[in-house]
């Protein structure tokens, strides 16, 4: 199906296939609700706990953006950080099964690579289990390429996929 493509130069309401769906910097009060959101994503082996989702989001140059729907509750969240040496990275994307395939996932990642831009990173790099079909086929389409295999990067075992995505241009742009 067809898709109107996503306005990324405002934190603004829009019509997402029917659904209004709401983009904005997460607040201290959605931390509970990320949480929640973050278990209903991931298996109990790669879900953070939340002491784990705490440090992220305390840590410097952390951000997160929420998409929450006209009932006012975030459904989907992106948490990032702007490190050292221009690199960017992206900590979670996560979108509630409900709202799948709805183009919230690609508009949550191409917010938080315009915040990363507009703060001087010049690549974004991102970890995925080598299983995730659903991430990684978002994160190709998005440019993302593959930089080398992590074993044994999760509790379990499971091996993960460092990708990344080098900007290009000035900073700031979409
Ligand atoms: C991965 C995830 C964030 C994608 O979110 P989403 O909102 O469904 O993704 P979008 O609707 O923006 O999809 C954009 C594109 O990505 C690809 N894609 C997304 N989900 C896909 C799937 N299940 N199978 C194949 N391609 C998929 C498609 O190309 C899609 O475009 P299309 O719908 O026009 O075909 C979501 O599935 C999720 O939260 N999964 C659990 C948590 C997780 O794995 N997060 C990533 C951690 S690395």
């Amino acid at each position: 199906m067809p898709r109107s493509p996503p306005n990324f130069s405002r934190m603004d309401r829009s019509a997402d296939n029917g659904l209004a769906a709401t983009l904005r910097p997460a607040r201290r009060e959605d931390r509970e609700k990320l949480w929640t959101l973050d278990q209903a994503c991931f298996d109990a082996q790669l879900a953070y706990t939340r002491d784990e989702l705490e440090a992220y989001l305390d840590s410097p140059g952390a951000f997160a953006l929420v998409l929450e729907t006209e009932a006012g509750s975030p459904a989907a969240f992106v948490l990032a950080s702007v490190g050292r040496r221009g690199q960017g990275h992206i900590v979670t994307l996560d979108v509630l099964p409900a709202f799948r395939r709805r183009g919230w996932g690609r508009r949550l990642l191409l917010a938080a690579e315009q915040r990363l831009r507009a703060a001087g990173c010049r690549e974004v790099r991102l970890e995925a289990a080598v299983n995730n079909a659903a991430a990684l086929a978002l994160y190709g389409r998005l440019g993302y390429r593959v930089r080398r295999v992590l074993r044994g990067y999760y509790h379990g075992g499971l091996d993960a996929l460092s990708l990344a995505k080098l900007f290009s241009g000035g900073h700031g742009g979409p």
